[in-house]
């Protein structure tokens, strides 16, 4: 599958241009040269920021006795005059201005001064006009400021134009695009223009690649009306663009990558041509009735987060090449058709989810022999389970059926599965017993079977459980009875691997970008709004990727807690509350050295608190309340910390947080009386959480839509991330690391 993306991105993302202008060649410059570049390097300022990622190497060489055709970052022609000139990531941050002995450089071919930060307030000087021969110029990622220079209209010759990654400002409306006739690629993502899109670009005649997303652009796509284009390559996400997606747009002959995601658009144009675009993002915008199903070529549409309506019930004839297809949440209701079986092999990933459909779903679908991911969770789907046919050594990595209205026994072909990763049944309505035929899948990461009706014991007589890389297992409020049985524990590799705590590999993250210039441009330097967000972004994705998870909880499961649990030495949260588990509570708890979040309420539970729980430095929660408790809580700094709920309605405990002491006043259980205390861990969502980890464990080609839209990651990350940091407190201190950087980040910027 990974082999498989990566050809494609191959095929169809590297951008077809090569330039071919610069002779390499080594002769004697002129005088006039080398004075110009003299005075530029005299005229120039570097950041001496420690904290800095680039400083500079190339200018500072320059050395007046040497030829400077032999400078670093200084190409001539063969007459010696200098026509390409390389000051990319040079730590520049100011000395350029319309006087600047750089626009002596007539014979510039070829400008790069990407990745330098001028100081707040720097404009591109207009006297770029006066570099009429170049042909490539690279402004990105410099923190420039205001309006882009009409004077950039005087470069005739220019084939590339980067100006991306900046803080521009204002219409581009007024520039006179049309003389850029040679122009091939051209990048203005993320800035801050505004204004409608000139529609002169569409008509340049070599253009192959618009870039333009991560802007303010608004209006509408104006009409047009040449199909002759060579566009392959628009770009225009994350805008606040109108109105209707024209049909031209599909009309570009070449054109393989559309993204028009995260804007306002409502409407597709009639007629609807058949196009060859491969990869189509639609995503977040206010699209809406019937999908479309003109466009044969796709092998990547995102339809997701609209408001689409209605499925036709011939959809399945158009996915001739079709791998990707996401239709999660739209406002779909109606039920499957059963034609999108009909979808070749192609057909990798299925997101239907977060709808309102309806009916069964139709037994064929599950019978396609290429799907890898499934997802029809949160709909309205009904029937029966039983009979969803899995064929024989089903590829599925992911199925996601949860919140829905499935009855029925839990499906027997799902044992065909040999690659299932992720198995989310949650909040359906099967009634069975445990579903032992899961215990041969090595492969399995997360199994939810949360709120149906599963009953019985969840010892697996005749085999051996393996589940070596299980990090979520989730059964809460079933009907689950019978003891734990501690033999069905000890393969679970993943959750008793040693560990010297999650945060070692939130460090290494964190190592990496402050040492690893790549990763600090990735991610810092590239968005300058989500600055902060992405690097919660990067943190929370390695978080919840390691992130494990045990909950029995309100089920009927009887008998000790076995010792072997105590083995989970990388287990985070352990819920079990709401059983009637008998016993001591296992001093090997003491083990489970990064355990977060403990809850044992409400069961019954006997003797004292063991000593050994007072090792747990990492835990923030604890409930375990309302058993039958003894002696004193054990005197720990940690356990104070802990409010007296966490601790009332046991028989005999005694000890701060508590009484003082064990002579005045025990607290006698107060009747339980159907109002128990919340057991909702302080606010978080656990269910959110493990939803996340569906999406991010194994696949990340599954990720909710929203997020990857600019106005909601920021929300949505900075949500997740408090929630994330009351389980895992100590990174706090470590993102401070990383804070700092994107505080300097965002200094070069403004
Ligand atoms: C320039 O080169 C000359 C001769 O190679 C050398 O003596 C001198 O130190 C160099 N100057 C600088 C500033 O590097
Ligand atoms: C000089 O020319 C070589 C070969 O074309 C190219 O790789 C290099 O990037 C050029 N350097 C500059 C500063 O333009
Ligand atoms: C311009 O510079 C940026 C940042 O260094 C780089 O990512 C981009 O590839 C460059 N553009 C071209 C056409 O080389
Ligand atoms: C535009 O180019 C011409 C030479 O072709 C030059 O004389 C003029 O100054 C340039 N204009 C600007 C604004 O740089
Ligand atoms: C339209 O395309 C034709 C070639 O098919 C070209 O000759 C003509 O100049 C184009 N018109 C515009 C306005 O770009
Ligand atoms: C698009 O292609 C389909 C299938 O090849 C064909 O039936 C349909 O007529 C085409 N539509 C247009 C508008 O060309
Ligand atoms: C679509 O699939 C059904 C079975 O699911 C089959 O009977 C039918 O012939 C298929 N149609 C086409 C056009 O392949
Ligand atoms: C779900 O389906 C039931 C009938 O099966 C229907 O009564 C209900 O309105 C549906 N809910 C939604 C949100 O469509
Ligand atoms: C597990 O796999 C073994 C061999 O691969 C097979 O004999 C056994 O029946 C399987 N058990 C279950 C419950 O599917
Ligand atoms: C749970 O199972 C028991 C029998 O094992 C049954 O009596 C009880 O009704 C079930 N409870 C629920 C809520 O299904
Ligand atoms: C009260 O405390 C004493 C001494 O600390 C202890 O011996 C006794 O068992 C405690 N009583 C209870 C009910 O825990
Ligand atoms: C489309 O653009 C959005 C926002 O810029 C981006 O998150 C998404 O990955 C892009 N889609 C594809 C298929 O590249």
């Amino acid at each position: 599958m990974k082999h498989l993306l990566q050809y494609f991105l191959l095929l169809f993302l590297i951008p077809k241009i090569c330039f071919t202008i610069i002779p390499a060649v080594h002769s004697l410059c002129t005088k006039d040269q080398q004075l110009s570049l003299l005075h530029l390097k005299k005229s120039l300022q570097f950041s001496h920021d420690p904290d800095s990622d680039s400083y500079p190497t190339k200018v500072i060489s320059w050395n007046s006795s040497t030829d400077c055709c032999s400078w670093l970052g200084v190409n001539c022609s063969s007459d010696g005059h200098v026509v390409g000139l390389d000051l990319s990531s040079e730590a520049i941050n100011d000395g350029i201005d319309d006087s600047s002995s750089l626009f002596d450089l007539q014979h510039l071919q070829s400008l790069n001064l990407a990745d330098n930060h001028f100081t707040y307030g720097t404009r591109i000087p207009s006297a770029i006009g006066k570099l009429v021969n170049l042909r490539y110029l690279n402004l990105s990622s410099c923190s420039f400021y205001g309006s882009i220079p009409k004077s950039i209209a005087n470069l005739t010759q220019l084939v590339s134009l980067h100006l991306g990654l900046n803080t521009f400002s204002g219409s581009i409306d007024s520039i006179s695009w049309e003389n850029l006739i040679n122009l091939v690629d051209l990048q203005m993502d993320d800035n801050l223009l505004e204004g409608s899109i000139p529609s002169s670009l569409f008509y340049l005649p070599l253009l192959t690649q618009l870039v333009l997303s991560r802007n303010q652009f608004s209006g509408k796509l104006h009409a047009f009306s040449n199909t002759s284009s060579d566009l392959e390559y628009l770009d225009l996400s994350e805008n606040q663009i109108q109105g209707k997606i024209p049909h031209w747009i599909w009309s570009f002959s070449h054109l393989y990558y559309l993204n028009l995601s995260c804007n306002s658009l409502v409407t597709l144009e009639a007629p609807l041509y058949n196009s060859s675009v491969s990869i189509v993002d639609l995503h977040s915008n206010q699209l809406q009735g019937q999908i479309p199903t003109f466009i044969p070529f796709g092998y990547q549409l995102d339809y997701s987060g609209n408001h689409f309506n209605s499925i036709p019930s011939d959809i399945g004839y158009f996915f001739t090449s079709t791998m990707f297809f996401s239709l999660s949440s739209n406002n779909l209701h109606g039920l499957i058709p059963a034609s999108i079986c009909n979808a070749t092999s192609f057909l990798m990933s299925l997101d239907l989810s977060n709808n309102f459909l309806s009916g069964i779903i139709p037994p064929c679908l599950t019978a396609m022999r290429g799907l890898r991911v499934l997802n029809l969770a949160r709909n309205n789907l009904t029937g029966t389970i039983s009979n969803f046919q899995v064929t024989e050594y089903s590829l599925l990595e992911i199925l996601k059926l949860d919140g829905n209205q499935l009855g029925g026994q839990f499906p027997k072909s799902l044992g065909n599965c040999i690659q299932l990763q992720v198995l989310n049944l949650g909040n359906n309505r099967i009634t069975d017993t445990f579903p032992c035929l899961l215990k041969n899948m090595s492969t399995l990461r997360v199994l939810v079977l949360r709120s149906n009706n599963f009953y019985g014991g969840i010892g697996c007589p005749n085999t051996y459980g393996t589940w070596p890389v299980l990090q979520i297992i989730h059964l809460a409020h079933n009907n689950f009875t019978g003891e734990i049985p501690g033999i069905f524990l000890t393969t679970w590799q993943v959750m008793m691997a040693p560990e010297d705590g999650p945060l070692s590999i939130v460090k290494f993250q964190l190592d990496t970008i402050i040492a690893g210039k790549s990763m600090l441009i990735d991610y810092s330097f590239n968005d300058r709004i989500t600055v902060t967000s992405k690097g919660l972004e990067m943190d929370l994705v390695r978080i919840l990727s390691i992130f494990t998870l045990i909950d029995f909880s309100c089920n009927n499961f009887s008998g000790p807690i076995p010792k072997e649990m105590g083995e989970f030495k990388s287990l985070h949260v352990l819920n079990l509350s709401r059983n009637s588990l008998t016993g001591e509570i296992p001093s090997s708890f003491g083990n489970m050295q990064v355990l977060e979040s403990l809850d044992l309420s409400q069961n019954k539970l006997g003797g004292e608190i063991p000593q050994q729980l007072a090792k747990l430095t990492f835990l923030s929660f604890l409930n375990i309340s309302y058993n039958q408790l003894v002696g004193r809580i054990p005197p720990s700094t940690q356990f104070s910390t802990f409010p007296k709920d966490s601790f009332t309605g046991n028989k005999g405990l005694w000890g701060p947080p508590l009484t003082v002491d064990n002579k005045t006043g025990l607290s006698p259980p107060p009747a339980l009386n159907g109002s128990l205390p919340n057991s909702g861990h302080r606010g978080i969502n656990w269910d959110l959480i493990s939803v996340e980890i569906g999406f991010t464990v194994g696949f990340g080609a599954s990720v909710g839509s929203l997020v990857l839209c600019k106005r909601w990651s920021k929300w949505y990350y900075r949500a997740m991330y408090r929630m994330v940091l009351k389980i895992f407190p100590q990174l706090e201190e470590r993102i401070g690391i990383h804070r700092r950087h994107v505080h300097i980040n965002r200094r070069w910027r403004r």
